[in-house]
């Protein structure tokens, strides 16, 4: 049975715009897999909190030798990457804030890239991922218009969740885009249109699960 995670990171719980295309991307998932299990996080509803120092030191102190300190920090920060490595695929709806990643998702992402986790390192190897084999789907949603270069300098969302995915060891990486939200109705239309194009095309291919 297939498991899709689906991480919700607008903090609109009406009218989210990556959460309507995050919705549309389901529909056809649980076409293609019937059988499916989706497991859903919405960060805006159930705020995960910023790590702590208690939590640092968890991150980097051998489990066996964790007290009930360290054990308590990093309970949560466990139960997300169980939730993750148990995800055969990934789905996150995600608007621009201020050029970046919601902190919601911030402080989602800081709980889950965790040192011999989810990524390793060792003198031979460098830094290598630990999350493979799973694809990696992501709905954008900004306000402004970046598909046109003129705002390149200032788009750090989605370079920045694909460096991460990578760095995680995701090697399929699909973004759709939806862009110009607030000041661009045509725009607005054109990418909505074109990521549930680019989402048909997805699973016409080729049953991305079954
Ligand atoms: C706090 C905040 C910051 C935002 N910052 C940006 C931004 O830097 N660039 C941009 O293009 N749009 C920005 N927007 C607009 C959102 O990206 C846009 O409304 C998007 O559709 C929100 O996603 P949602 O529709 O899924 O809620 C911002 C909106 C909010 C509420």
């Amino acid at each position: 049975m297939a498991r899709l995670l689906r991480i919700n990171a607008s903090a609109r719980s009406q009218g989210s715009h990556s959460q309507e295309t995050a919705d549309y991307f389901q529909s056809k998932w649980l076409e293609a897999n019937p059988d499916g299990e989706i497991m859903v996080r919405n960060l805006a509803r159930d705020t995960i909190p910023h790590i702590e120092e208690a939590t640092i030191d968890g991150f980097y102190t051998p489990r066996e030798q964790h007290d009930d300190r360290l054990r308590d920090a990093t309970r949560l920060s466990d139960r997300l990457i169980e939730e993750l490595m148990s995800a055969d695929e990934i789905l996150i709806s995600t608007p621009m804030y201020n050029f970046s990643v919601p902190s919601a998702l911030k402080a989602y992402i800081d709980q889950v890239v965790r040192i011999g986790y989810t990524f390793g390192f060792d003198e031979e190897k460098g830094l290598f991922g630990l999350v493979k084999g799973k694809r990696a789907y992501i709905v954008t949603a900004s306000g402004a218009v970046f598909s046109n270069g003129n705002l390149d300098a200032f788009n750090f969302l989605e370079p920045y969740i694909k460096a991460l995915l990578s760095f995680l060891g995701f090697e399929n990486i699909c973004f759709f885009s939806i862009e110009g939200t607030t000041v661009d109705e045509a725009a607005l239309a054109r990418s909505r249109e074109a990521a549930r194009n680019d989402i048909d095309a997805l699973f016409a291919e080729a049953p991305v699960s079954a």
